[in-house]
């Protein structure tokens, strides 16, 4: 991560020194502002070139399983009256909607991405549906979330933690602005363990996938969505990455024999 001071001035002077006058600025370092590194920007462009094909391509991928996954990982929420919760790397929003469908009208949710075009179509979308109200989206990174402690009863990432490029500065954000007693839920892909789906699924996920994504998106998009999973941490790795950030209570579930996965956490 690179991070670039901010200033705060306190206290303008004005000096007169051989005929000349000077203003002087008492500066004090208030706090780091984020600035993604090289490989985050990539990242992040990669996101903006795809956003406009990131629905249609998700829905034929996965076979439409897709939904079915964030509909599961959204029934782990925890939240009370007048609640609100953070779905952060949201895209174009499918799990912050998900969330208004299976929450009273008094939860509210917030969305994040620092994909400008993602947050742009995610907003089109939530406009579109019945939960326009309910739910707001910002560009912001995981790495720097805009929001004070403990804001939120839950925080929802779906295939966003893998991304994120200082993945444990990311989940301590997650954990700084989650409420004391509030949950995480992370969806995220994973490598089956069993022997034979393993093959077959790695054949469809290197070898058909990145070809059906550079047909109707970009290749190197659908080259990386692979690669980033095949090194992405085993289940019980990534809990242990939870636990040494805070996160209490560590759980996961696999689905679809393990080529997804649900991680639970409690602050
Ligand atoms: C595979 S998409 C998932 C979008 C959505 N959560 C879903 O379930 O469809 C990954 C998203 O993570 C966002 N993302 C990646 N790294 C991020 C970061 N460091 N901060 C914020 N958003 C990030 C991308 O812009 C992209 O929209």
């Amino acid at each position: 991560m690179r991070a670039t001071f901010v200033l705060k001035i306190l206290s303008p002077k004005c000096r007169i020194q051989n005929h000349r006058t000077y203003i002087i600025y008492v500066v004090k370092k208030v706090g780091k502002m984020f600035k993604l590194t090289e490989k985050g920007e990539k990242i992040q462009e990669m996101f903006d070139t795809i956003a406009p094909r990131y629905d249609f391509l998700n829905r034929v991928l996965s076979f439409g399983i897709d939904r079915s996954w964030r509909r599961f990982a959204v029934k782990k929420i925890k939240y009370a009256p007048n609640g609100r919760i953070l779905d952060v790397a949201t895209g174009t929003g499918d799990v912050a909607l998900e969330i208004a469908a299976q929450t009273p009208s008094s939860v509210s949710i917030t969305g994040i991405d620092f994909s400008g075009e993602m947050v742009e179509l995610g907003k089109q979308k939530v406009a579109a549906s019945s939960y326009a109200g309910r739910i707001n989206m910002h560009v912001a990174p995981c790495e720097d979330i805009p929001f004070a402690d403990d804001s939120f009863d839950s925080i929802t990432i779906a295939f966003g933690i893998r991304n994120v490029v200082d993945r444990s500065q990311g989940l301590k954000e997650m954990y700084r602005v989650l409420k004391p007693g509030g949950r995480v839920v992370i969806l995220e892909f994973s490598t089956p363990r069993f022997a034979l789906f393993k093959h077959l699924y790695h054949f469809y996920f290197l070898k058909v996938l990145p070809v059906i994504g550079g047909l109707f998106s970009k290749f190197s998009a659908y080259k990386y969505l692979p690669d980033s999973v095949i090194e992405f941490p085993s289940q019980d790795q990534f809990k242990t990455i939870m636990a040494g950030v805070g996160f209490k209570n560590t759980q996961h579930h696999d689905l679809t024999l393990g080529i997804a996965t649900v991680y639970t956490g409690e602050k």
